[in-house]
């Protein structure tokens, strides 16, 4: 005889957890399986072990979906708000770091065991290293097999993840299973990820491997100004991350480094004032001294300022702040935070996120066609997605 639940939610990741607690909450019986050891992995180790639970500037626009309404209604039932108020139940202490995003103070395991205490209060079982064999669907509930035994459940939730970072147990299960029952996938591919170079260009550039510069990258008309890295590989820091989510194979990207500054004006005073200067002794005020020698010697900027004209001056600037590179490609599924495409949303319903061909099956979080920008918003998706489903199952 298989064991009976209301509700059986596979992954115990922010998303399921959520999914869970609400779900318990709402006096339903509830089993939480995950394959791995611990529940929240990735939780623990985000935000640099601080864990970016969420962002005070949620909205649709900073997620990229093949439906970008899909995202809203969730979003609106459970706010970043609603989760800043069960932080703040539970004691935790967080700070603001920039651009809206709120980190813990102490530690992200405070926010698993916030996770953790919620479901035990709702009564909700949490069953780890459980390795699910098995799906069948028969007369209208879902019989999940499992090397301990079956689970039979009027509603099944999949909270699995994408496939970023497989070295801690990302799987693609979710992909597999809409596959079974027919749900459509957008093609899921590496978001949030360090861009590679080619061995010509990444030899090129190795003399500026470590710099992190201001910058602006721009992709088509999106764009982010955040911190520019100089990798080994390629390009990386949280404006190459942000690109990386709409950059595709085989298109530039425009780097406007330190656009603040103003190089035109700045070159063009201290040709007028001390004309004997080189041009990388100048942009070395503005510029970590590696990167403005770069410039200089790349572009064969050599000699005095009092010598360079008014295009050539135009000419430093643009090397500065017009600087096109095409990537070779990314550093892929190993380093990449979030995936990109999932189950398509047009599948599911927008309200309970359930298969709109299946009743009672569930997706939410990161195996879904909604993914965040850096800076706390996969997580608040994650939380939304989860309490949708918890409110509906
Ligand atoms: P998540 O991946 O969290 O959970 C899935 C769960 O399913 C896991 O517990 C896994 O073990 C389990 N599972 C997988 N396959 C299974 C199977 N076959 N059987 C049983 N269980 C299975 N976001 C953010 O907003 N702020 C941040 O600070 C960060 N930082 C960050 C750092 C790093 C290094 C990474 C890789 C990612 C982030 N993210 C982030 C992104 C964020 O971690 C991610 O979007 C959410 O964890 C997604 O939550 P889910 O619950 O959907 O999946």
């Amino acid at each position: 005889m298989a064991a009976r639940s209301d509700v059986v939610v596979i992954g115990a990741g922010a998303a399921g957890m959520m999914c869970a607690l609400r779900a318990g909450q709402r006096g339903r019986s509830v089993v939480v399986l995950d394959h791995a050891r611990a529940p929240g992995e990735k939780i623990r180790i985000s935000g640099g072990g601080r864990c970016n639970f969420t962002n005070i500037h949620t909205s649709p626009k900073s997620f990229l979906s093949g439906n970008p309404h899909f995202c809203k209604s969730a979003l609106a039932r459970f706010t970043a708000q609603d989760f800043i108020a069960m932080v703040e139940r539970h004691k935790i202490a967080w700070h603001e770091k920039t651009l809206g995003q709120l980190f813990c103070d102490v530690s992200a395991k405070d926010i698993i065991r916030m996770l953790l205490d919620e479901m035990r209060a709702a009564a909700v079982e949490l069953r780890l290293g459980a390795q699910v064999e098995a799906i069948e669907r028969s007369a209208g509930e879902f019989v999940i097999r499992t090397e301990s035994g079956a689970i039979t459940a009027r509603s099944l939730v999949i909270a699995t993840g994408g496939k970023s970072i497989p070295k801690m147990g990302a799987t693609g299960f979710a992909y597999r299973i809409a596959e079974q029952f027919g749900l459509p996938l957008v093609e899921p591919r590496p978001g949030l990820v360090p861009l590679t170079l080619d061995p010509v260009l990444l030899e090129r550039l190795a003399p500026l491997s470590g710099i992190a510069v201001p910058a602006e990258i721009r992709h088509g008309r999106t764009s982010f100004r955040e911190a520019l890295l100089f990798t080994h590989r390629g390009l990386s820091g949280p404006a190459i991350l942000q690109i990386s989510s709409y950059w595709r194979e085989g298109d530039d990207i425009a780097l406007v480094i330190e656009p603040d500054v103003d190089f035109l004006s700045v070159l063009k005073s201290a040709r007028q004032h001390n004309g004997r200067q080189a041009v990388q002794t100048v942009l070395g005020e503005h510029l970590p001294k590696r990167l403005a020698q770069y410039i200089a010697e790349a572009h064969g900027f050599a000699g005095h300022l009092a010598d360079m004209s008014d295009k050539v001056l135009a000419k430093v600037v643009a090397a500065i702040q017009s600087w096109a590179i095409r990537p070779a490609g990314s550093e892929g599924y190993r380093t990449a935070e979030v995936t990109l495409g999932g189950i398509d949303t047009a599948a599911l319903d927008q309200k309970t996120m359930q298969a709109k061909d299946v009743p009672g099956l569930y997706f939410i979080g990161e195996c879904v066609d909604v993914t965040g920008w850096l800076g706390g918003y996969n997580f608040q998706w994650a939380w939304s997605s989860g309490y949708a489903a918890g409110e509906a199952v």
